[in-house]
């Protein structure tokens, strides 16, 4: 199947290459010319474990294509995939759908034949209806249906999340037509084991903002519970064990740590209250995660703080500023939030990130590796769990005393002999705090 997918970022590239793996012909399309121009060289735009490998294998392979002709691409193409970014608009909570509809356009000046329209951006509920409404508009005589299969990869996992998920979910409101196709497209995986789910457009399109809401919440509670255990002198990551073990609950997405972050589940969340207003159904639930999620950054931030004492020109060394591990993207992540709280008291901020210096810090003073990070600092902060943080070279400090607070809980305190190092971590008992 000849597949060309629109927006050639984190989900586009992902997808394209990995379809092409599958061993269909795939073109990449995007309007960044410069980043299609890198591709082409096997310079690739983004940070993601295993994909450079892939990318430059399927190119040279003539089954993975990139280009910034869009309207080639679509031409030659019988499935397009629109993947561009669905940001939060102006108003601080919409998802922007610009880019979703200027592609809408495009498509509909480009149908030579009957294609199959896919969004896999994460859209609000009904967007589907309103691509068609434009293509339809623009084009009267051909045909085509507007489907919905949104994406559930994980950035930094997303090689094997887009190989091995769960499940695939098709939206269509004409399954007869385009289900068989999209059976045949997802086999490689379905076969696999992944679930495949065909239900409505708007349905499928309300499935993705559901997930992500209901992963953002179940974070969200084991933040709060955390909150808990510091002040009654439990173990969050006992609390978390014992209640991920019953089948009901799941022990995924129960570690916690310093608030959600990223590219999505902030922005999908805002949308989706966005949705409820729209269609006049209150979303309580959602708008307390929101609320308390953007809490814990100030609490975190107030707690380095406490722990500073006093914290004017006390240097405080970040290990990892992105959202998560394994990912460069620096869209909403945690830190961001705490740095300017810091910096109002004097604190002297530096940083070190495997994935390298950011330019959204240029502030901040930014050092090669995490011995640089260990040896001239009063505090040291895990911020992400990347897995060179968990072995770091404590032998490094000697002379002065030196506190750890752990973000992400990947040590134990009992595992510091060194006396000179005060460990803090989240959601631990008091007496945990002390090496
Ligand atoms: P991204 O910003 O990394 O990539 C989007 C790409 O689209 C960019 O390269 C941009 O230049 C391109 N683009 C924008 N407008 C275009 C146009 N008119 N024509 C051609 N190209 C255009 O975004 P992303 O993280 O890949 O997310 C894409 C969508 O997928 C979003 O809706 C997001 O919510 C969803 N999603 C993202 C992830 C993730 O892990 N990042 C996972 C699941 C779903
Ligand atoms: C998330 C979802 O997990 C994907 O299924 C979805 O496709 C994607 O959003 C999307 O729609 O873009 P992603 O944002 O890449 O993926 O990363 P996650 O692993 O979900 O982490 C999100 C945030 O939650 C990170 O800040 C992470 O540190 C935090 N988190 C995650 C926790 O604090 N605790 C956990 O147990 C899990």
């Amino acid at each position: 199947m000849k597949i060309c997918f629109i927006g050639t970022g984190y989900v586009g590239l992902v997808s394209g290459v990995l379809f092409a793996d599958f061993g269909n012909k795939v073109i990449c399309v995007d309007n960044n010319k410069k980043k299609i121009e890198n591709l082409k060289k096997g310079i690739i735009p983004i940070f993601e474990p295993g994909l450079d490998e892939l990318v430059i294998r399927n190119y040279k392979s003539k089954r993975l294509f990139f280009t910034s002709d869009i309207n080639k691409a679509i031409k030659d193409s019988d499935i397009i995939f629109i993947a561009v970014g669905t940001p939060t608009a102006k108003d601080g909570v919409s998802a922007d759908l610009k880019n979703v509809y200027a592609v809408a356009k495009i498509i509909s000046k480009n149908i030579n034949k009957y294609k199959i329209i896919i969004t896999k951006s994460t859209v609000p509920v009904c967007t589907g209806d309103e691509v068609e409404k434009i293509i339809k508009k623009n084009n009267s005589i051909s045909k085509f249906d507007v489907v919905s299969n949104p994406e559930f990869l994980r950035e930094g996992e997303a090689i094997r999340d887009f190989r091995y998920p769960d499940r695939v979910v098709v939206g269509s409101n004409n399954l007869k037509k385009t289900k068989l196709v999209l059976e045949k497209l997802y086999e490689p995986i379905t076969k696999k084991g992944a679930k495949f789910i065909a239900t409505t457009r708007r349905s499928s399109e309300l499935i993705k903002y559901a997930a992500n809401a209901f992963l953002a919440t179940k974070i969200t509670f084991i933040n709060e519970i955390a909150n808990l255990c510091e002040v009654v002198g439990s173990n969050v990551d006992d609390i978390a064990l014992g209640i991920g073990t019953d089948a009901r609950i799941g022990s995924r997405f129960l570690r916690a740590g310093p608030a959600y972050g990223g590219s999505c589940f902030p922005k999908d969340t805002k949308a989706l209250i966005k949705i409820g207003d729209k269609f006049k159904t209150d979303m309580t639930v959602v708008k307390t995660v929101i609320k308390s999620n953007e809490k814990r950054k100030s609490i975190l931030a107030d707690r380095i703080i406490e722990i500073l004492g006093k914290p004017k020109n006390k240097k405080v060394g970040f290990l990892g500023v992105t959202f998560k591990a394994n990912t460069d993207d620096m869209r909403d992540t945690q830190c961001l939030k705490i740095f300017p709280k810091l910096l109002k008291k004097g604190v002297k901020i530096s940083y070190y990130d495997p994935t390298g210096e950011k330019k959204e810090l240029k502030n901040l003073k930014y050092k090669k590796n995490s011995d640089e990070i260990l040896i001239n600092n009063d505090l040291v902060v895990i911020h992400t769990e990347w897995d060179e943080f968990r072995s770091l070279n404590f032998s490094k400090v000697k002379s002065k005393k030196l506190m750890i607070f752990d973000m992400r809980n990947l040590y134990q305190a009992s595992s510091f002999s060194n006396k000179n190092i005060i460990y803090y971590s989240i959601g631990r008992s008091l007496n945990d705090k002390k090496a």
